[in-house]
């Protein structure tokens, strides 16, 4: 197993779901954390988290991944401490609206194909040649099982999962001849922030999707991101599906009611 101790770990989308529970996985087995998010506070207070917990060192980016100049100047600005980038986990993301595709909102389109899309491939562009040059590093993208199979009114989302799917295969492709690894990450229901933004702050909506199942936790992710980082130098973990038990597909849920 390697270790990840003192390692530079860069993680999008720290402040929620699966990338705060990467960021603590990472944290309790000794790395360093770039935490990057838009919202400061939250960030702050899981620094602060990591620092009682592990004493984590962590150093905090207020990013919006869509912003590419503001990508690359992060990235640039780096403290020289911090700017040897072991693993990047591009875990930013997020799906807004279900609408069938002829009734979509242009701003839910815009806001997926920028983030899920665009925001992954600028922070890979401006972060693996360094990677390349140091000869060392590993990507890792949370694609989705939305990337393996569309369902009904997911169209945009599920477009830009399979894009992921795409990217992962091809940057392992073109990363072929150095010792960079790339996995993808692609997980079925996870209990998270997802289903509130996706509803546009609906609590009720939200939770109506997790009824009845028990989902994944943000945690089974992490420990699988961790499972993935943590192989021996040569082996390098392509793709990763991973479901609750109660999900076989985005479509075939077995939901327990009660009443
Ligand atoms: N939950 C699921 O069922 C599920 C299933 C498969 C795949 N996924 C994928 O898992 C990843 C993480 O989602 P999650 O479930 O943990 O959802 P979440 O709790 O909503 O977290 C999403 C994270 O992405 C960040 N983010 C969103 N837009 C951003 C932007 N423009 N710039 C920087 N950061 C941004 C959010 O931070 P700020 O809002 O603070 O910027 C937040 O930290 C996503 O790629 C998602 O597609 C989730």
């Amino acid at each position: 197993m390697l270790s990840v101790q003192n390692q530079v770990v860069f993680i999008t989308g720290a402040s929620s779901g699966i990338g705060s529970a990467c960021a603590r996985i990472f944290a309790s087995a000794g790395a360093k954390l770039i935490l990057a998010a838009r919202r400061w506070e939250r960030l702050q207070n899981l620094a602060a988290a990591l620092h009682k917990d592990f004493a984590t060192d962590v150093y905090l980016l207020q990013l919006d991944v869509r912003d590419r100049q503001a990508v690359e100047s992060a990235i640039s600005n780096l403290p020289p401490s911090w700017s040897d980038i072991d693993i990047l986990i591009n875990n930013a993301g997020k799906s807004r609206g279900l609408d069938k595709l002829h009734q979509g909102q242009f701003q839910d389109w815009e806001e997926m194909i920028d983030t899920n899309l665009k925001g992954l491939l600028y922070l890979t562009r401006y972060i693996v040649p360094k990677m390349v040059s140091r000869n060392r590093g590993h990507v890792v993208n949370i694609g989705s099982i939305a990337g393996h199979y569309t369902y009904p009114s997911g169209n945009v989302y599920c477009a830009t999962k399979a894009a992921v799917k795409a990217i992962s295969e091809g940057l392992k492709q073109d990363l072929l001849g150095t010792p960079i690894r790339v996995t993808s990450v692609d997980p079925g229901m996870v209990e998270t922030e997802f289903s509130l933004v996706r509803f546009h702050g609906d609590t009720q909506r939200a939770s109506q999707v997790y009824q009845g199942l028990t989902p994944l936790t943000p945690d089974d992710v992490a420990d699988v991101v961790f499972f993935c980082v943590t192989r021996p130098a040569h082996v390098n973990i392509n793709q990763v599906i991973l479901m609750p038990v109660d999900q076989a597909s985005p479509t075939l849920i077995h939901r327990r009611h009660s009443n």
